[in-house]
């Protein structure tokens, strides 16, 4: 195969309904895809619903960046590894994965996720108050959609109220696409800083958070809680903010709210903003979908078009809240599903029910036409989300 044959690795969203056109082409071509890297490097695209999954499952396939051919998306990017930030067990393989799954699933439950809702309405409601105070204008993604999460991610962990604009304001930078390597850098280390003394002061006064409570388990040493705390905080900031964004848009467009968790599951199927995030190399040979993968190749299974896939969903484009969409994939599948999505799913809930109450003239400020998707990220979104009321 030459490498004119290859499919380029960021493919562009046609903007709303998703995913990229060519997963069609992908899925119903037997075997797989093989893609280029902006990086230079090859990768199999995996897009059918049953292989996704059955990659996400497979353990002769690792998640682990230090394995020979693991997806680089671009030359100087790669994931890290819990070599490089100890507690970044996103990229670790089972078994040394499960002490972390271990120690933080009782933090996610959905009996103790419930219990935030006050706290999240709060942070909400604070939110729409700011954005009624500066007029009948805002930039949803900024105003709203970005502060939510952070807020949210930083009660949380336990963050004092007065450092929150600290915190908010650097979560910011690291996920802002704007912001030069350098102003990344430092703000990760602000963070970095500002977390470890966290943990000390919790160390010797626990409060009733996840720090303390992981500190009190004793299953994680101060520094993996370190690295965990900052995998929760960046992987569950610009997603979460993606989707309510997204969200907004879809329903207003579709001027029905369906009040059950079943619009909830839709909206994060349709979007599928997490699409190229679950990396993964083989490190046996393996068949996939008739497909024979080598040991140290790389495989991207795309949630989004397992998502859209026909054979998994009818009429997969369309958006539709009265459909269940229980088995969808936008939050991974397997050991590594995604720790936050009970989180995600009151945030999504508290932020839907808190602008279309508070806020029932709300409209997109612009024609659709005109909105900026993110379509060269690692993540699909908006960069920017106009509005007024
Ligand atoms: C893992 C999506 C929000 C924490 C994942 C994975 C996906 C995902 C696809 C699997 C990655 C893989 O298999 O390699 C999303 C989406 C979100 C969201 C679409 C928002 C709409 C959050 C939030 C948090 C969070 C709010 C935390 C508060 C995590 C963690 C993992 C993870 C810690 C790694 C789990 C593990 O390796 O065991 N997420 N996520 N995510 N997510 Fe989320």
């Amino acid at each position: 195969m030459t490498s004119t044959d290859l499919v380029p690795f960021m493919m562009r969203r046609p903007g709303v309904p998703f995913p990229p056109p060519e997963y069609e082409g992908f899925r119903t071509k037997p075997g797989l895809t093989k893609a280029a890297l902006p990086s230079g490097e090859t990768v199999w695209l995996v897009t059918r619903h049953e292989e996704v999954r059955a990659v996400l499952t497979d353990p002769r396939i690792s998640s682990n960046p230090t394995h020979e051919g693991f997806p680089r998306p671009s030359r100087t990017v790669g994931a890290p590894s819990a070599d490089d930030v100890p507690g970044w067990f996103v990229s670790l393989d089972p078994p040394d994965h499960n002490r972390f799954r271990k120690a933080l699933i009782p933090e996610f439950t959905v009996r103790r996720i419930r219990a935030l809702r006050p706290a999240v309405e709060q942070i909400v409601d604070h939110a729409i108050d700011q954005m009624l105070a500066k007029g009948n204008t805002a930039e949803l993604v900024e105003d709203f959609s970005l502060t939510v999460p952070s807020l949210v991610i930083s009660a949380l962990l336990g963050v004092p109220k007065v450092d929150r604009d600290f915190f908010e304001e650097k979560t910011k930078v690291l996920v802002t696409l704007t912001s030069t390597d350098e102003q990344r850098d430092k703000a990760s280390e602000h963070l970095l800083r500002y977390i470890n003394r966290l943990i000390t002061i919790k160390s010797k006064r626990p409060g009733d958070d996840l720090i303390s409570k992981l500190l009190q388990g004793g299953l994680l040493t101060p520094q993996e809680l370190s690295g965990v705390s900052m995998l929760l905080l960046i992987a569950g900031h610009e997603t979460t903010a993606n989707n309510i964004s997204l969200g907004v848009v879809t329903l207003l467009q579709q001027k029905q709210w369906i009040d059950d968790d079943r619009m909830i599951e839709e909206l994060l199927r349709y979007h599928s903003v997490a699409d190229l995030v679950a990396l993964r190399v083989a490190i046996e040979d393996v068949e996939i979908g008739g497909q024979l993968v080598r040991a140290g190749e790389g495989i991207v299974p795309l949630v989004a078009g397992a998502n859209h896939d026909p054979d998994m969903f009818e009429r997969p484009d369309e958006f539709d809240p009265s459909r269940s969409a229980t088995g969808h994939v936008a939050f991974g599948y397997g050991v590594h599903q995604c720790l936050g999505q009970n989180l995600v799913r009151l945030e999504m809930d508290v932020a839907y029910r808190g602008l279309f109450r508070r806020i029932p003239t709300l409209e997109v400020a612009v024609p659709l036409e005109e909105l900026r998707f993110k379509y060269d990220g690692v993540l699909f979104g908006l960069h920017a989300l106009p509005v007024r009321w």
